[in-house]
């Protein structure tokens, strides 16, 4: 089979960030492709809103010139979602081959999910199996988006001309993206912290097993900067990075070291108590290690906040690691983005799941 080519396309609150990937012999399925192309274009406040496109032709004229900046060399695209108006459950039903348990869900999940039946997209992502007293159950992860928000987003790339494939949830690509290696046989938390979202997600041996989005990122804590000061929000982004998540802030700065605080420590209470929930539900099977992702990781201090607060080791996520990259492909331009660059090359990877 010839190779084939994609783009994993992240729309994201503060940019659009795209990754090619080529899939040699034998196609997507052939395993590993190469990470080809890169490029990201920022986004102007209220383009996108929680990870949901609010103006289509400003996202629209946005991905038009990152496709000719980052020369990509395929339309096709994979295109992530999730933000609060997708929901991820964990469930276990009746054994039933794949497809039809597919063509169930809207009779299963009615009464789980707060999603109308016709407006939503149903999907079941299999983690395992087990015997009960009930007889043979599938448990797995239910994903369920409301038409809409994954609309908004596939007419805006439509827009600019391009092809989206796929649609796939963000976490999932995360562990497509990190969880290789060492890291694929283990059990750790990915977790992104973009501008107003936060992504959870517990990989085990590589399979998704819990999913968590969090309605807050690092924008909130800018945002909070900002009122405490009554400075820009410009401004307020610029102290943020500079005073970082501390327990004394330096003198002159101390209510933006309050704001700060107060913000990023909720989000951190809020990835801790996703852990305890999942140590809850699976006892014996710790969470080994966290990889943070997205911008909001690179907040000074956050990492080693939640690391003692949790008190599983904590470091930022490399996509790089363990991929093969393309001779076309300059790597000197991704340093100190590799974390945003997991993504969408976990999204490219989506074609060949
Ligand atoms: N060095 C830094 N220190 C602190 N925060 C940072 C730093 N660099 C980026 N950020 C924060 O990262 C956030 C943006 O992250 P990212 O680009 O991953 O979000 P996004 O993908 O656009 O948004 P979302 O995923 O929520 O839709 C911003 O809030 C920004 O303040
Ligand atoms: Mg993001």
């Amino acid at each position: 089979m010839a190779s084939s080519r994609v783009v994993g396309l992240d729309i994201g609150t503060s940019a659009v960030r795209a990754a090619e990937v080529a899939f040699g012999g034998g196609g997507p399925a052939g395993g590993n492709g190469t990470f080809e192309r890169f490029g990201q274009v920022d986004l102007p406040p209220g383009a996108v809103r929680d990870g949901e496109v609010v103006e289509q032709a400003v996202v629209s004229h946005a991905l038009k010139q990152l496709w000719q900046q980052a020369g990509f060399s395929t339309k096709d695209v994979v295109l992530g979602v999730g933000n609060q108006r997708v929901v991820v459950r964990e469930m276990e039903l009746p054994w039933m081959p794949l497809p039809q348990l597919k063509a169930s869900l809207p009779y299963q999940v009615q009464e789980l999910i707060p999603v109308a039946g016709g407006d939503a997209l149903l999907d079941f992502y299999p983690t395992g199996e087990a015997t009960t007293d009930r007889g043979r159950t599938v448990r797995g992860l239910l994903v369920a988006a409301q038409r809409d928000t994954v609309a908004a987003n596939v007419l805006a790339a439509e827009s600019a001309g391009l092809k989206p494939t796929m649609v796939d949830l963000n976490a999932f690509a995360l562990v497509r993206a990190l969880a290789r290696g060492g890291v694929g046989e283990s059990t750790v938390a990915l977790v992104d912290i973009g501008a107003r979202v936060t992504n959870v997600v517990i990989s085990a041996r590589g399979v998704p097993v819990l999913v968590r989005m969090i309605p807050t990122g690092g924008q909130h804590i800018t945002d909070a900067v900002a009122t405490s000061m009554s400075i820009t929000a410009h401004e307020a982004e610029g102290l943020k990075r500079e005073v970082g998540l501390q327990f004394q802030a330096p003198p002159g700065a101390e209510s933006a070291g309050e704001a700060i605080a107060a913000i990023g420590r909720q989000l951190v209470e809020s990835i801790r108590n996703t852990f305890v929930y999942y140590a809850g539900n699976h006892p014996g099977a710790g969470i080994e290690g966290v990889l943070l992702t997205g911008g909001g990781a690179h907040l000074p201090g956050l990492g080693q906040y939640l690391s003692s607060s949790s008190r599983i080791p904590v470091a930022l996520g490399d996509a790089l690691q363990g991929l093969r990259l393309g001779k076309s492909l300059d790597r000197s331009r991704l340093a100190g983005i590799e974390s945003l660059v997991a993504m969408p090359v976990g999204l490219a990877h989506g074609v060949a799941a």
